[in-house]
């Protein structure tokens, strides 16, 4: 098939229009590997890319869609044959270079993984960008010295893709989980994925005026930033780490370095984007494996390349809940 079906993002005079175009196999770049994408999965980096956010994509028109499970088709490198189950997710995929939002990709074999044993091609994409970064969060604060026994784990923006399934994660491992959300109408879905206590985002926020906060959780994971990131470090308890993924509220973080110096606290940097591809595959073996969460089903929100779209607005007004995953051919 020389032809498939892509969501293309042009650049107009009014701003950002998106359609669904039949592409050619010859506009895609160079590269190892020909990739037939079953399934893509919807973050926010991809709402970003598909508004036009110079800080994720440049060049329109563009398909966004950082994320991409599924065959191959063509390989240049003997680590690919056609017919591999393969996982593509971050480095440039559907910034600058043409995502998972096209029925076809071609990249760099350093960017793919054969998909693991363990983990089925539609699971890969319930958990995409979003929930390998949840995974890397929990990887990082239990290198910290995290365990259940640190005491409650808050995770904010708990309904969003990487919250649902770092709540869902630390549930399965044994943590105690404070779920922070603005959505009322979501407490009994967050208790059902595992969240043992429901905060708002105005208790999450409150004390922010104060130096120092009442020393409450044995870790953090934290997607929105701003002032909700740095209160979550403040409620740290004596040694503890937050790891710091997003920033849906703010990138800027109104801090001191009183938690660190008094406390002894940790703050984590997580990028799960240019993370090594050895590391990525170490993570993806635990999500296959030991981290495997038979329960993604209640979060997958599914999806057609007819109704992404709609789907980028929402995730974009912070209204999305759990993984959107993008189905072609459906
Ligand atoms: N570092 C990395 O490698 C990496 C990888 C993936 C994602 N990210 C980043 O992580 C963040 C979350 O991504 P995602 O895909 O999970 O997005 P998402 O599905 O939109 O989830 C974000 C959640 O944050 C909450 N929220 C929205 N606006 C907020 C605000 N103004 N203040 C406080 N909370 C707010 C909402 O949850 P509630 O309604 O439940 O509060 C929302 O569902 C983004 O900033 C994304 O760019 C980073």
């Amino acid at each position: 098939m020389s032809t498939f079906r892509a969501l293309l993002v042009e650049k107009t005079d009014d701003g950002y229009r998106r359609s669904i175009v039949q592409r050619n196999l010859d506009e895609l770049p160079d590269g190892d590997v020909l990739i037939e994408v079953r399934y893509s999965s919807l973050n926010y980096k991809d709402a970003l890319s598909a508004t036009g956010n110079p800080g994720v994509t440049r060049n329109f028109p563009h398909t966004p869609g950082i994320d991409a499970a599924g065959v191959v088709v063509e390989s240049r490198t003997d680590a690919f044959k056609p017919g591999d189950d393969v996982v593509v997710i971050g480095f440039d995929l559907g910034m600058n270079t043409p995502g998972g939002f096209g029925e076809r990709i071609r990249v760099p074999a350093g960017w793919v993984v054969p998909l693991p044993r363990g983990l089925s091609l539609e699971e890969s994409m319930v958990l995409g960008t979003a929930g390998f970064t949840a995974a890397l969060c929990v990887h990082k604060l239990e290198a910290a010295g995290t365990t259940p026994d640190s005491g409650p784990v808050l995770v904010t923006g708990a309904t969003g893709g990487v919250g649902s399934v770092a709540v869902m994660l630390l549930a399965k491992l044994g943590y105690e989980v404070a779920a922070v959300t603005g959505k009322e109408s979501q407490h009994d879905f967050l208790r059902r994925i595992g969240a043992a206590r429901i905060l708002s985002r105005e208790e999450a926020r409150a004390g922010a005026d104060r130096p120092l906060g009442k020393e409450t959780w044995g870790g953090a994971v934290d997607t929105v930033g701003g002032e909700i990131l740095f209160n979550g470090v403040k409620q740290l308890r004596y040694g503890c780490s937050l790891a710091a993924c997003g920033l849906v509220d703010s990138p800027a973080i109104p801090a001191t370095v009183l938690p660190f110096i008094l406390r002894n606290v940790n703050l984590l940097g997580v990028d799960s984007v240019q993370l090594p591809l050895a590391q990525k595959a170490e993570i993806w073996q635990k999500l296959a494996g030991p981290w495997h969460l038979p329960e993604l089903a209640a979060l997958r929100v599914d999806l057609t390349l007819d109704t992404v779209s709609d789907a980028i607005d929402r995730i974009l007004a912070g209204q999305m809940v759990g993984r959107g995953v993008l189905v072609h051919g459906a």
